[in-house]
């Protein structure tokens, strides 16, 4: 077969610019540029501060001044809005201005987003280069968000297309910003995409063997260490649950380790776990077509923890993590697993299959015996889990089900710092006996759907004997139908922005 060629990921040069100065005679400013602009809360639009653009508006002679006192930009929060700029050299300049609203207000991801859906907005034609100024007010410790979310606008779902509708730059110049924040924004922004193109790929092609391929080659990279336990390792390792949903794939299930030795010998890891069901067709629960259409998207918590990964070895976090991927293919065929088989998991515990289309837990029941062989501080898992989940939160919020108190709160503070959506949902013991079984240890289905997430949660108790533990379904937020200003359909990157800021915390 031959495979159609992807884009490479985006990756334009980003680099610092000089002050904003416009025009100088020698190094006139080419291409748009981006300046950020706020409103005060008290706004007659005669009082738009103008920040970074002040340079701008010296050099047009006072027009750019005029123009906004005319009230053609508010500076309220998202507002985008271009103008042509005349200058005193006679050229035309193409100036962007972003509103960030109140200042008082602004947060990281409303940074993140606003560069983003700016960068998206300019991607409508070819551009050589992009100035981005920064407002001279926005605090400097969330200027990392803006290049990060410059970074993330560039990337899209568009992969295969041989004519892309949209274009990114070559090169982005922030103005305003730190050599260190820059160089943070980039890690955190590519890290991300990274997490999103891996998502992105179509599921033929990226099947456990090519996600374990690309992320050993991104580790040998950046300095984790890796390893890949194959089919007969996995045998050796007593992997029968994972090695069962990947039976009836072509495509050979695997186990994926990174590592990252950040801290002391003695320190104990934290863990971060993903499901990587590279594609799931339900198995012979056969899933319908509707239900099917974009499951290529059930590795996104096992492109979540590489995406970690690579942004934790980038920003040499002082702390001992490890990412564990349990990957395979959900598959229908004369050797696929079957309702009633019964399991012997790794951790001796077994379990009755009644449904093929929980496998995700299934896979995990391994991964995370591993993970607590790690004798780890904390385990994070990451999985597209339950349809359920996405009843009772919605496809923008990420459900958070934990036997741990202050573990879920930690990172509850994190996914607030970045402002990513998740709420968490009851463990009460009322739901152990849900997933009891009558011939096995534990059976892989509730009883019927209520409480679905909730008792798949359960399930997953069962193999983290007493570490401390925490359990994120991301199948609500992990892949969006539907593009937004801000961020094309396909994989969100859901969760990185957040694990990297409770990793480093766990790091201080
Ligand atoms: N991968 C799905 C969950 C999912 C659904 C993720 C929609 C993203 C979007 C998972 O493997 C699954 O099929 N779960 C079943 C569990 C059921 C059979 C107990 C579900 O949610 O219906
Ligand atoms: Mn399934
Ligand atoms: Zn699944």
């Amino acid at each position: 077969m031959t495979k159609p060629i992807p884009r490479p990921v985006a990756s334009p040069q980003l680099t610092i610019g000089e002050p904003l100065q416009f025009p100088a005679d020698d190094n006139a400013v080419e291409g748009p540029i981006v300046v950020s602009i706020a409103c005060s809360p008290e706004d007659d639009s005669t009082a738009v501060p103008l920040a970074a653009a002040s340079a701008l508006d010296a050099a047009s002679g006072g027009v750019l001044a005029t123009w906004l006192a005319d009230g053609n930009a508010s500076g309220k929060a998202g507002e985008i809005c271009m103008a042509a700029l005349p200058t005193k050299d006679g050229s035309v300049a193409t100036v962007v201005m972003v509103g960030i609203g109140d200042v008082d207000e602004l947060t990281r991801d409303s940074l993140f987003r606003h560069g983003s859906a700016v960068i998206r907005q300019l991607a409508s034609q070819p551009r050589s280069k992009i100035v981005v100024a920064m407002g001279l007010d926005v605090p400097s410790k969330f200027h990392d968000a803006l290049v990060a979310g410059c970074l993330f606008g560039c990337e899209g779902q568009a992969i295969y297309r041989q004519n892309p509708s949209t274009h990114v730059g070559d090169a982005i110049e922030f103005s305003g910003v730190s050599a260190e924040m820059l160089t943070r924004g980039q890690t955190i922004g590519q890290s991300i995409n990274l997490t999103r193109r891996l998502v992105n790929e179509p599921p033929s092609i990226m099947n456990p063997t090519e996600f374990a391929n690309r992320s050993v080659a991104m580790a040998s990279e950046v300095g984790l260490g890796s390893e890949v336990w194959d089919e007969t390792r996995l045998a050796d390792e007593r992997c029968e649950a994972i090695l069962a949903v990947g039976r009836g794939s072509a495509s050979p299930p695997c186990l994926l380790k990174l590592q990252h030795a950040g801290g002391g010998d003695d320190q104990p890891p934290v863990v971060i776990v993903g499901k990587g069901v590279t594609f799931d067709s339900g198995g012979l629960s056969l899933k319908p077509s509707e239900g099917m259409v974009d499951m290529k998207c059930d590795m996104a918590g096992a492109a979540t923890v590489v995406g970690v990964m690579h942004a934790i070895a980038k920003l040499g976090v002082g702390l001992n993590v490890i990412g564990l991927c349990g990957l395979a293919e959900n598959m229908v065929s004369g050797d696929s697993y079957k309702l009633g088989d019964v399991i012997q998991t790794r951790s001796g515990k077994t379990i009755e299959i009644l449904n093929t289309d929980a496998e995700g837990r299934v896979v995990l029941a391994d991964t995370l015996d591993v993970a607590v062989e790690q004798a780890p501080a904390a385990i994070v898992d990451l999985a597209t889990l339950t349809g359920a989940c996405m009843v009772a939160l919605g496809n923008e919020t990420a459900g958070l089900m934990t036997n741990d108190e202050s573990l879920c709160n930690e990172l509850t503070d994190a996914a607030k710092a970045e402002g990513e959506p998740v709420w968490e949902l009851p463990m009460f013991k009322l739901f152990d006996d849900k997933v009891h079984s009558k011939v096995a240890d534990i059976k892989n289905v509730g009883e019927g759907r209520w409480g679905g997430a909730i008792t798949a949660a359960k399930f997953l108790e069962n193999f983290v004997a007493e570490v401390p533990w925490l359990h994120i379904d991301i199948a609500g937020p992990a892949f969006a139908d539907s593009p937004k200003p801000d961020r094309d359909a396909g994989a969100t990157g859901v969760m990185v922005r957040t694990l990297i800021r409770w990793i480093e915390n766990q790091a201080n």
